[in-house]
């Protein structure tokens, strides 16, 4: 038998059970496959499960406000993925009457659908002849056919998703995708894999020539920027807060925080030379307590967050102040909710 048939054959009786594979449904197709974007299925599987009950057609996606998708989100990181997800519900909703396009290139024209996420809908939904090309696509392919390229340059995109093209046994886009990305995730994974019991270790390029661990080839030239966060916790003497909305572009755009400072701060008093831009701060007594002692270190893909949280009591009111309550009810990076369900 040939690669894919081989394939196909593995799928059909190692696959896991998964929700949206029980479903030719576009929207819950595309929901999950946003939601997979750098995301493992274990973690996604309860979003996917929250979103469809709350959100069971695009129409009531559409409809919701940001602020419950991105509370519903809350938890799964890359936010600007919700964002674009109520977005692009808005222009299936609104300006197409709730239909997906049907095919590839017109699915390709919705404003955040890329070729990745057209490719998955058009073939899992409709059966369309057309690749999709992941991260474990790239590391079957690059394997088995023991290719060289840079996985992380352009000309790989092209010259991977030509040969996943090619590979599409006719009629069947829709179980050939599903199982080469199924043996990336679950056999041809990208540490140790277990080669001795693999349906194509027979005819693995990179088996043979003994390649296995150095393919793909990724070369990023990304450094990862390191900042220093230290959040402030006002609490006014009705116990109330005062909460942001972090309107920049960039990381965690919409979400709710505390006031940020990002400056080299060593102790209390740099907190209050800091925070006497407050109106409420200038002619009050304050006291100001560090809440851990240890910075938080918080991951994204290219920064790593070294996050402090100060605790600063203030005499009066705080203007529109919430209670920490209301507070852990709004969209928040998880690393904020989390120390607030911790330390709260
Ligand atoms: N990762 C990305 N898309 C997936 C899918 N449809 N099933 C399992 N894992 C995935």
């Amino acid at each position: 038998m040939d690669f894919s048939n081989l394939l196909i054959q593995w799928y059909l009786q190692n696959k896991r059970d998964l929700p949206w594979r029980n479903t030719t449904n576009p929207y819950f197709i595309w929901l999950s496959e946003i939601m997979l974007q750098q995301t493992r299925v274990a973690q996604a599987m309860p979003y996917f499960f929250r979103f469809t009950e709350a959100f069971p057609t695009v129409n009531y996606l559409a409809n919701a406000s940001e602020e419950q998708v991105l509370k519903l989100w809350q938890g799964l990181g890359y936010y600007s993925r919700a964002r674009n997800l109520h977005k692009t519900a808005q222009i299936v909703a609104f300006e197409n009457n709730g239909k997906f396009p049907i095919t590839y290139l017109d699915l390709l024209k919705l404003k955040g659908i890329g070729e990745y996420t057209a490719g998955a809908i058009a073939s899992f939904a409709y059966n369309e002849q057309v690749p999709v090309v992941d991260g474990n696509v790239y590391r079957v392919l690059a394997r088995y056919f023991d290719i060289e390229t840079n996985i992380a340059s352009a000309i790989a995109k092209k010259e991977f998703t030509h040969l996943a093209k090619e590979l599409i046994p006719t009629g069947k886009a829709n179980v050939f995708n599903q199982a080469i990305m199924e043996f990336g995730a679950l056999q041809c994974v990208p540490k140790n894999p277990n080669c001795k019991n693999c349906v194509l270790n027979v005819s693995c390029l990179a088996l043979q020539n003994k390649k296995v661990s150095q393919l793909p080839v990724k070369i990023k030239n990304q450094k990862i920027q390191i900042r220093d966060f230290h959040y402030i916790i006002f609490i006014d003497e009705n116990e109330k807060t005062m909460v942001n909305k972090r309107a920049k572009k960039g990381i965690w755009q919409n979400l709710h925080e505390f006031p940020l400072l990002e400056l080299p701060i060593k102790n209390d008093k740099d907190i209050l030379k800091a925070i006497n831009m407050y109106d409420f701060i200038s002619n009050h007594l304050v006291s100001v307590s560090r809440l851990n002692d240890k910075q938080i270190l918080h991951k994204l893909s290219h920064q790593h967050l070294n996050i402090t949280f100060w605790r600063v009591n203030v005499v009066g009111k705080i203007d529109d102040g919430i209670s920490i309550e209301e507070a852990k009810k709004l969209s928040m990076p998880i690393v904020i909710h989390n120390f607030l369900e911790k330390n709260w």
